[in-house]
């Protein structure tokens, strides 16, 4: 068999069929991931077919995860794949963020451009793959809110049942939105993101029913395409830097196992380092790298930040993420509430958006710089994760001057543009745009 899940411990290594209904090992309890014989691929000739299919019409085509099937061969028949056209998202040149940043080029990887306007689609289109061939009835998650909006969507267009659980208050009013427009049966639990998770895993295999968090090895394969589409759309050629924020740190998994397997198979020439960002307040990851003993990860037991969508004290993937940060030559930053509000505030200014999680992106390059581990000359892709309309209440609130860290200490409104209320005055508005001009 070509595919098959390992578990992802180096002492283990235990491996599975492919179609073994496992989210951790059942000897060691490691986290799983897919493995491939991938034969004598022909990197080259590869290019050049997933380069002639972006212009063929047929839906796995036209999908940016599924037209790269080569290098998540998981499945052995496509018929049943649900696409809503996820991927494709494009690399945008942002000349004012790279001088924010201290650079003299920046690009960004836009997650937000995907049909639910996050990165989420992208592993969700596979996780929801896996499950109609498992013959899985329903599915479920627990959220910061994009994992329930993209489940919510691809679930109910494949005809399963989606179940969520969010943490009750804590997650932006545009992603529980759309959790509930796609149909999704919805419980808001009064836990943390970390509690529900476990609270999740048990009732999943209780009831059975497919659990859709990262922690599911399929997400993670076509969250990988991320990276292949972005080499592609860079004509293989890597950058210096992958730079992304870290919640449950699924993504920065999924993007080394895509460097390693791009690079190993020769698709690419060398590896790009990973620099994974984190809120201050919910930085589990940040406090492992200081550390001399790595073994064990501290969780925070109250996560705190307004990027809700990274509001994670206990991130289940860790040990992967820490060997392909290491692996990468990478580093993990953290940042203040007050540097990924005006960073975001930059990021809207370059005509691009995005919500408050992804902006940590850019907070933490600036701080790289300024420590000298990122040189100004350095070739960065930064990935904003997900879409400016995520969260419009965090936007009005930093853009008048009212929004609040969770510490309760007010926001400078550095980058603030606020409206003007203002009567139904020809003369008065003249003069107002005079004094601006
Ligand atoms: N950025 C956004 C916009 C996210 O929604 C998430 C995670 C992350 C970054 C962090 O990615 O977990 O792979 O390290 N959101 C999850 C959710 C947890 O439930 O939507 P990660």
């Amino acid at each position: 068999m070509p595919a098959e899940l390992i578990c992802f411990e180096q002492r283990c290594r235990a491996r599975f069929p492919i179609t073994e209904v496992f989210y951790n090992c059942p000897r060691c309890g490691g986290l799983l991931e897919a493995t491939y014989d991938f034969g004598n691929l022909d990197a080259g000739a590869l290019k050049d077919e997933w380069r002639q299919r972006r212009m063929c019409n047929t839906p796995l085509d036209q999908s940016g995860v599924w037209r790269y099937r080569e290098i998540i061969p998981f499945l052995d028949d496509y018929s049943a794949v649900v696409s809503l056209r996820e991927g494709n998202t494009p690399l945008l040149a942002a000349p004012r963020a790279a001088e924010y940043a201290g650079l003299d080029h920046l690009v960004f990887k836009h997650q937000g451009f995907n049909p639910t306007g996050s990165f989420k689609d992208n592993g969700m289109t596979c996780g929801v793959a896996q499950a109609l061939r498992l013959g899985m009835r329903r599915v479920a998650c627990v959220s910061t809110g994009n994992t329930s909006a993209s489940m919510a969507a691809y679930a109910s267009a494949a005809g399963l049942q989606p179940i969520i659980f969010i943490p009750h208050g804590n997650i932006s009013y545009g992603k529980l939105a759309q959790a509930l427009e796609y149909g999704a049966r919805t419980f808001q639990v009064e836990a943390n993101f970390d509690q529900i998770l476990a609270l999740v895993r048990t009732l999943a295999e209780r009831l059975g029913i497919y659990l859709l968090n990262s922690i599911n090895p399929f997400r993670i394969e076509g969250q990988k395409t991320i990276i292949v589409e972005m080499m592609d759309q860079r004509d293989w050629n890597a950058p210096d830097w992958i730079v992304l924020p870290g919640g449950n740190l699924g993504n920065a998994s999924a993007f080394g196992k895509a460097l390693r397997e791009l690079h190993a198979l020769g698709f690419i020439e060398k590896m790009p380092r990973l620099a994974v960002i984190q809120a201050q307040g919910s930085a589990p990851f940040w406090d492992l790298m200081q550390r001399a003993d790595r073994s064990r990860l501290h969780a925070v037991g109250h996560p705190e930040t307004l990027a809700t969508a990274i509001k994670i004290g206990d991130p289940v993937s860790w040990p992967k993420a820490l060997h392909e940060v290491t692996a990468s030559g990478g580093v993990v930053e953290r940042v203040t509430e007050q540097e990924i509000a005006d960073a975001k505030a930059i990021i809207g200014v370059s005509g691009i958006g995005c919500e408050p999680a992804s902006a940590a992106t850019l907070a933490g390059l600036r701080k790289l710089r300024e420590a000298g581990a990122v040189a100004r000359t350095h070739d960065v892709v930064a990935v904003l994760t997900g879409n400016l309309l995520k969260d419009p209440d965090y936007i009005y609130r930093y853009h008048t001057g009212s929004l609040d860290a969770p510490d309760g200490t007010r926001l400078k409104s550095t980058f603030g543009n606020e409206p003007v209320v203002v009567a139904n005055d020809p003369e008065r508005i003249e003069k107002l745009l005079d004094n601006q001009s």
